[in-house]
């Protein structure tokens, strides 16, 4: 290897690690937990919301937006299905009856997906112009939900591949470089500026779910200007975390988190299937059981859980996901003290499973993954149990402390027993009521 060339590759490696720092630095949390606190009370306590993927992908039934930017099928194609999104079943009511039914407390609404294709009269491309919806989807959406006290969400793709001054388009192609014609640029800055004001101002979202903050930095969308944009005409509106660290929450998508994230609000989005919109060759169905057991684990880490759903172009909602929801919806109407308005529960190493505790910590709730035929265990409680009543029936649990040391400060072993005929279907919660704030032992066990 010659001299040239050894420098050329330092050079490189030197560039990237600036590039990789200069994006970490980007992304880092920019907003102070305490500035929003008072404001994110309202998501906390929400636990669930859902995600409505909609648009013209659902005419042929390929991915939103990368189907072509992957070169799955031509931009030429994957336009020609503007043509054929009718939206002529489309019944908001009964879509904001099936959200309310689920539990829901929000629902976040693709605006407009990386296909730049709008849901509401906009831009060179949007539903009402290009489509024979021809008509607004957004309003009447917002307007079900609000009737049912449900907060409204407003799902906007940062990246528009459609658009003439965005540079991005397919994957190994882009119109021009950010650098080379700052103008342009600034002319898409201006276009996507303008759409979020028009958003802010005729559908006053609660939430914005901003998407693809990754193919540009904090500085190149203005993050800053579009925060402010929203917050001007929403001071209490949430902005999730997908606008380069200007955002209130952090969004982990489809893989569930090991541990509990780092920051105080999170939310996991989750498709139904294996696809965010309609596809009706997947098949990939989770079963109530899963996703019941998913958004118990998601809750227990203290976080929320955005379902998403794919409607038809006509508007109908897919009978599988109507199902998931209406039986995660009786779940949750079972055990709604176990979930909503609850905190994280109890550290990893206590309780095999996910669990919560009340706003006041006095009563803990158990989610007993798999309802298991023996008693469940429940290691290093300090407190007295008062009660255990198994939620949504009339049955208390009877408990049994063993080991415990009388001159001993730790705890003894408590095993609970559930009444068979007092079992969910899916996953029975218990609630202990404690002698007071939950008190955990943290020793080593013997004499400490
Ligand atoms: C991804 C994808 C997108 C999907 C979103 C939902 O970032 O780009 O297609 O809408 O996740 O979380």
């Amino acid at each position: 290897m010659t001299c040239k060339n050894r420098f050329g590759i330092s050079f490189i490696i030197l560039s990237y690690c600036m590039m990789l720092f200069a994006t970490l630095d980007s992304r880092a949390q920019q907003i102070s937990e305490d500035s929003i606190r008072h404001k994110m009370q309202w998501f906390a306590d929400a636990k669930l919301g859902v995600f409505i993927h909609w648009g013209i992908y659902a005419v042929n039934g390929v991915d939103e937006s990368w189907s072509f930017h992957n070169k799955k099928i031509s931009y030429a194609d994957y336009m020609k299905q503007l043509k054929g999104f009718t939206a002529k079943h489309y019944d908001p009511e009964q879509w904001a009856d099936l959200i309310k039914a689920s539990g829901a407390k929000y629902a976040v609404i693709t605006t407009k997906h990386h296909d730049g294709v709008a849901l509401w009269k906009s831009g060179p491309l949007n539903v009402v112009n290009n489509t024979p919806a021809k008509r607004d989807l957004l309003a009447p959406f917002y307007t079900a939900l609000r009737k049912r006290d449900i907060k409204c969400g407003a799902y906007f793709s940062l990246i528009d591949w459609s658009y003439k001054d965005y540079p991005g388009f397919l994957k190994d192609s882009t119109r021009y470089s950010v650098s080379a014609q700052p103008l342009r640029w600034k002319k898409f800055q201006e276009y996507n500026k303008g759409q979020i004001q028009e958003i802010s101002t005729k559908y006053k979202p609660d939430l914005w779910w901003f998407d693809g903050d990754w193919e540009h930095s904090a500085a190149e969308w203005q993050s800053p200007a579009i925060r402010n944009i929203i917050l001007s005409g929403n001071p209490n509106a949430i902005i999730n975390g997908r606008l380069q660290g200007y955002g209130d929450y952090e969004t982990p998508e489809q893989n569930f988190p090991v541990e509990k994230p780092a920051f105080p609000w999170w939310e996991l989005c989750m498709t139904t299937n294996a696809s965010w919109g309609y596809q009706a060759t997947d098949t990939l169905w989770k079963t109530p059981y899963e996703v019941i057991s998913i958004f118990a684990d998601v809750i227990g880490h203290g976080g929320n859980l955005l379902l998403d759903i794919a409607p038809k172009e006509d508007g109908t909602i897919p009978v599988e996901q109507v199902q998931i929801l209406k039986e995660l919806g009786e779940w949750n109407a079972k055990h709604q003290e176990a979930i909503f308005g609850t905190r994280a529960g109890l550290p990893a190493g206590h309780y095999y499973g996910p669990s919560t505790l009340s706003k006041d910590s006095s009563t803990l709730y158990l989610f007993m993954l798999g309802n298991p035929e023996k008693p469940i265990l429940i290691k290093g409680l300090k407190n007295k149990i008062q009660r255990i009543r198994v939620l949504g029936t009339s049955y208390d649990a009877s408990f049994k402390v063993v080991g415990k040391i009388s001159w001993s400060p730790v705890p003894g072993l408590v095993y609970v027993d559930i009444p068979s005929v007092s079992k969910d279907r899916y996953l029975t919660v218990l609630a202990l009521e404690l002698d007071g704030k939950v008190s955990l032992y943290r020793g080593k066990g013997g004499l400490q």
